[in-house]
């Protein structure tokens, strides 16, 4: 079976002003330039204020644009809300979905999931789907049964495995400075393949939660890694492609 390409993704949550943030793409564009061709896929995910901008600044280069959150609906009464037609209008091709911020800090279900990734897809979209435990789940050993079923409920019944990426980040690990040993990685990425079936051979399967420049090779040494969703570390271009470079490993 033909390897799977590696993909890097940079999530920049909230952070990142116009000015800050045309600097950051400016830059990841200069070195994405100078390393032509790249033998991985680099994505980055600004603040949807600054989607425009960047579209415009990245376009014909090797990045690609993405987003951190969609709504359900192509369109209607959602004030504030943002659909997946009109970030691909703004030149994104992935949306991040059911983060693990997200998850807690705005109530998401796997059951919403679903739906924003069916919405996404039809848009056509990529959608990253995050899964991960929390540290109250690691601690009860429940980390195989909450992954498994969260792959298997934010999958809508028809989705398209082409256009799905998972990341498996590990809600107790972003932002910490802490993360699995990277075996641990490489087996929870093994169940997650298993809880997709068919799609699990060629489907991306990403790891993330404190990458750094220190930790990437060794995560990114793991056969079963496709590549890393970076969020802090994201933001500085030389740590970015510092992490980005251990793809070839
Ligand atoms: P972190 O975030 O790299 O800052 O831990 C990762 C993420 O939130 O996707």
């Amino acid at each position: 079976m033909a390897k799977r390409r590696r993909l890097v993704v940079g999530n920049w949550k909230m952070y990142g002003r116009l000015t800050s943030g045309l600097v950051l793409a400016r830059d990841l564009v200069e070195q994405a330039e100078a390393r032509k061709p790249l033998h991985f896929d680099m994505v980055i995910c600004p603040p949807v204020t600054l989607t425009w901008a960047i579209s415009e600044t990245i376009m014909g280069t090797p990045l690609m644009l993405g987003a951190q959150d969609c709504h359900t609906a192509t369109h209607g009464a959602y004030t504030g809300d943002i659909s997946a037609a009109q970030l691909a209008d703004l030149g994104c091709r992935y949306v991040i979905l059911g983060h693990s911020e997200r998850r807690l800090k705005h109530g998401e279900s796997n059951q919403l999931i679903a739906q924003k990734l069916e919405a996404a897809q039809l848009a056509g979209l990529t959608a990253i789907l995050c899964v991960g435990e929390t540290a109250e789940q690691l601690a009860s050993g429940s980390t195989t049964d909450i992954i498994t079923r969260q792959v298997q409920e934010c999958l809508p019944e028809k989705y398209r495995a082409a256009h799905l990426v998972i990341a498996y980040e590990p809600a107790w690990a972003i932002g910490t400075g802490q993360q699995p040993a990277p075996d641990t990685i490489a087996e929870v990425h093994k169940i997650i393949r298993q809880a997709l079936g068919i799609a699990g051979e060629t489907v991306q399967i990403l790891y993330g939660g404190s990458v750094s420049p220190a930790n990437a090779e060794a995560i990114l040494l793991q056969d079963e890694v496709d590549g890393v969703l970076v969020g802090s570390a994201s933001i500085n271009s030389d740590g970015f492609w510092a992490i980005a470079e251990k793809c070839n490993a």
